[in-house]
């Protein structure tokens, strides 16, 4: 484990650390020479990734920021997914040094119209203001739907390998599932390389599957059955409430307008490979 790093080091600070995105992307980091990685998260006293600083940071103790974001030249902001996102974000670029390059994970809602409008119709785009109003030099991320989505249990795990159902509303739509470590791939290029100030990048994996299609490449990388629900928005998002249920129901109601159908060809044209299919991610994911 790296315990000095030289003068001439890059500080970046992950946000989310121990993340979908955060995680890989901190590995990617730690693998560069010269980086030296801050892992942000609530809880620094658990264990991290080999070679990373563990490091306070919560949205709910604007008091750490300083302490987290103290010497560092990136920062990689996972948005979080609140109502006062786009005002703590903005307050969060504005203690750091001019010269801070920010990445900004967004989603592909932010670039949906609607940044006047109130609510989470006009969340996402308010939350990318706020970062290119910073005076930093940013660029942001705009994915869709992540293929870690099959294997988290805050989503769809538990379904997959109890029932055996993806209960997902997407109506006849597709979805360019994209592999979590494609993101971050993108993000630490973004991070550490010329070339990609003022840039936003639309994030996809390498093709649109339809829902009835994900589940027969699940149930053949599960070795068992696996059909598609199309269950209703309201049954998608029951259990949450608030603005997160709000947030959830407009994203499937952009899932089954076709929203997340886009192939883009952004993670080979920044990294010089193609995305990870979702065959392959699920191959990896559910080897035993
Ligand atoms: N999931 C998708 O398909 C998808 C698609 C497009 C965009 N996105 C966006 O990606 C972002 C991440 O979403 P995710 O749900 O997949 O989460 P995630 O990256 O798996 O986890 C986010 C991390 O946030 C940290 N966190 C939680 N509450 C925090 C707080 N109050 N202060 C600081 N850190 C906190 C947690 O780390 P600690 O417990 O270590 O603090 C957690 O590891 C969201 O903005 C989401 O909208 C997600």
């Amino acid at each position: 484990m790296r315990t000095s790093t030289s003068a001439a080091a890059i500080r970046v600070l992950v946000t989310g650390v121990r993340g979908k995105t955060g995680a890989p992307l901190a590995e990617l980091l730690v693998a560069r020479q010269g980086v030296e990685v801050r892992g942000g998260t609530r809880d620094p006293s658990r264990p991290g990734i080999n070679g990373v600083q563990p490091t306070a940071f919560s949205w709910d103790e604007p008091s750490g920021w300083a302490a987290a974001t103290d010497g560092v030249d990136a920062v990689y902001v996972v948005r979080p997914d609140r109502a006062d996102a786009p005002e703590l974000i903005g307050a969060l670029l504005a203690e750091m040094a001019p010269r801070t390059k920010v990445v900004l994970l967004s989603d592909k809602d932010g670039g949906h119209p609607g940044a006047d409008q109130p609510g989470p119709a006009g969340w996402a785009p308010r939350v990318e203001r706020a970062v290119r109003d910073s005076g930093r030099q940013w660029t942001i991320l705009r994915p869709g739907w992540f293929m870690q989505v099959f294997t988290d249990p805050r989503f769809y795990r538990d379904q997959i390998t109890g029932a055996g159902e993806l209960p997902f509303p997407s109506g006849d739509a597709l979805v360019a599932w994209i592999d979590a470590r494609d993101i971050a791939a993108v993000a630490e290029r973004a991070l550490l390389d010329p070339g990609h100030a003022g840039q936003t990048y639309q994030i996809s994996g390498p093709e649109a599957l339809s829902l009835p299609r994900t589940a027969e490449l699940l149930s053949a990388a599960a070795s068992r059955p696996v059909t598609h629900r199309d269950v209703t928005i309201d049954e998608a998002v029951a259990g949450s409430e608030g603005f997160e249920r709000d947030l959830s129901a407009l994203t499937f109601e952009r899932v089954r307008a076709g929203g997340f159908a886009e192939v883009t060809d952004t993670v080979e044209h920044v990294i010089g490979r193609p995305a990870r299919t979702l065959q392959t991610f699920l191959r990896d994911a559910f080897r035993s």
